[in-house]
This record gives structure tokens, C-alpha cells and sequence, in this order.
């Protein structure tokens, strides 16, 4: 394999340069973190199946108009995107109470919110990716309000398809997280959803029997996390081939 120039490497990724200008090969990691990092695994298998959830979610949200950072998936482990100029927050979108909005405001995990709910990180591990309010994203120049308005309507457009795709396999999403970065075109910046989406990023919930298929299942050691990931790529239809069982050879008449 050519050796490619390594740009940065986060928890769960690591970013090199691309065959071309303007574009980047994400890899995708075994290693899962919680709790900034206090504790670590590797998780055969995880990086895989988020490379081809995340895959699969982008180019989903770029059918129904959606622009991202995907440009196309390139092995097991990497896929090839535009390089982007990332927005240092994390947006999240809450559908049910949980994690750190039911522990902040003392809600049942599960709750059902009035509508969903937009929240912002500033990315910065040093400080534990803090809450900030809305008033800090323009004040602090980390987007301009007119990048806001669009991450936020944008956030719930993501919302509204992630919502229906899970819902169509039996899977509630209770919240998630995403990033969204610039690109360039024509001197001109244009926001494009970022990073990955994937189990890592997002609660999933079985609408069923509640069970986690998102990495909950790690921070709280709920199970085997990898198997919990398979399930939802499984409902999905996006098994990799190597993941997949081979089926009893069939009779031909
Ligand atoms: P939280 O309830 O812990 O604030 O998490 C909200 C959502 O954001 C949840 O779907 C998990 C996701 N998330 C990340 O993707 N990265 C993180 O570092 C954290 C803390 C949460």
C-alpha cells in the first residue's frame, strides 16, 4: 500500500492526505474512548462497520440533498472525502432524553422532548468539549450567525432522515452528534456535514425492547459492542462481505 502522508490522528480516526488537493482518506480505528478518553478498547471489527455505516448515512443524506464531506469508500477501512475546514463543535440533536441531558436536568432516560432539541460542544479535549450556549458561536467567531442558522436547520433536516431510516429497522434514535466542515468553491465557503456518522456518534435503541445498539454498550459495559453495531448494520443491509454468514447452498432444479 502506498504510504500516505498522515495529517492527524484522533481517538477513533486518523486523517492522511489525499491522492488529491482538496481531499483527505479518513481510517477508521478499532480503538473506541469514553469519557474523553479515561477509558479505552479495541474493538475488533468497530472500524469496519462504522466506515461502511458511515458510508452508507452520507451518502444517504447527500441523496436527499444533503451536502457532506463523502466522496466514496475506498477499502474496509478508508474512504476518501473533501477536505473540509471543521467547525470546532459538536452539534448534537436530541429526540429522547438521555446521557448527559437526562443527568443535567434529572430526566428519565427515554423521556420524550416536546420537539428536538440542538445543542452545542466547542471541540476541545483539554476541556472536556464543554455545553455552550448559542450566543458563544458567533461571539467567539467559531461560525458566523449565518453559518448557524444553516447548521441548525441543516442539523434538522440530518435529524428528520436519520429518524426515518432508523425507524424504518426498528430503531429509535434517541440523539446524536455530528460535525460540519467548510470546503471551498469559488473562494467561497460552503458547509458540507462532516467527520463520520455512525453508532459511535448516535443512541440507537431497539423500538422493541430498548436494548443499546449504539456505544452506550461500551461506556456503560453493557455487551459485546461489535455485535451490537453488526445488528444495526445487519437491519441496515450494509454488512461487509467479510462479516456476512454464508448461506446453505441451495437446490437448483
Ligand atoms: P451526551 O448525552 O453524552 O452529551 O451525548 C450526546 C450524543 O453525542 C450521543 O449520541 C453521543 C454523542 N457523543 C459523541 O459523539 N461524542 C462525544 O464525545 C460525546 C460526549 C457524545
Amino acid at each position: 500500500m502506498a504510504r500516505r502522508k498522515k495529517i492527524y490522528e484522533g481517538k477513533a480516526k486518523i486523517l492522511y492526505e489525499g491522492p488529491e488537493p482538496g481531499t483527505i482518506v479518513q481510517y477508521f480505528k478499532d480503538d473506541a474512548t469514553a469519557f474523553n478518553a479515561e477509558k479505552k478498547a479495541v474493538i475488533d471489527g468497530k472500524g469496519v462497520l462504522n466506515n461502511r455505516l458511515s458510508e452508507f448515512f452520507m451518502t444517504g443524506l447527500q441523496a436527499v440533498g444533503i451536502p457532506t464531506h463523502f466522496i466514496k469508500r475506498l477499502n474496509m477501512r478508508e474512504q476518501l472525502c473533501r477536505q473540509a475546514e471543521i467547525v470546532p463543535l459538536e452539534v448534537i440533536v436530541r429526540n429522547f432524553a438521555a446521557g448527559s441531558m437526562a443527568k443535567r436536568l434529572g430526566l428519565e432516560e427515554g423521556t420524550q422532548l416536546p420537539r428536538p432539541i440542538v445543542e452545542f460542544s466547542y471541540k476541545d479535549d483539554a476541556l472536556g468539549d464543554p455545553l455552550v450556549p448559542e450566543e458563544y458561536i458567533a461571539a467567539f467567531g467559531w461560525a458566523t450567525q449565518q453559518e448557524l442558522d444553516e447548521i441548525v436547520s441543516t442539523a434538522l433536516r440530518v435529524n428528520d432522515f436519520l429518524a426515518g431510516v432508523m425507524h424504518g429497522v426498528g430503531i429509535r434514535l434517541i440523539d446524536f452528534k455530528i460535525e460540519f466542515g467548510r470546503v471551498w468553491e469559488n473562494e467561497y465557503p460552503r458547509l458540507v456535514v462532516a467527520d463520520e456518522i455512525s453508532p459511535d456518534s448516535c443512541r440507537l435503541w431497539d423500538v422493541e425492547t430498548g436494548a443499546k445498539l449504539d456505544k452506550d454498550v461500551f461506556r456503560r459495559d453493557l455487551g459485546n459492542l461489535t455485535d451490537a453495531y453488526t445488528e444495526v448494520a445487519r437491519r441496515l443491509g450494509v454488512l461487509p462481505t467479510n462479516v456476512t454468514h454464508t448461506t446453505k447452498p441451495t437446490m437448483i432444479n
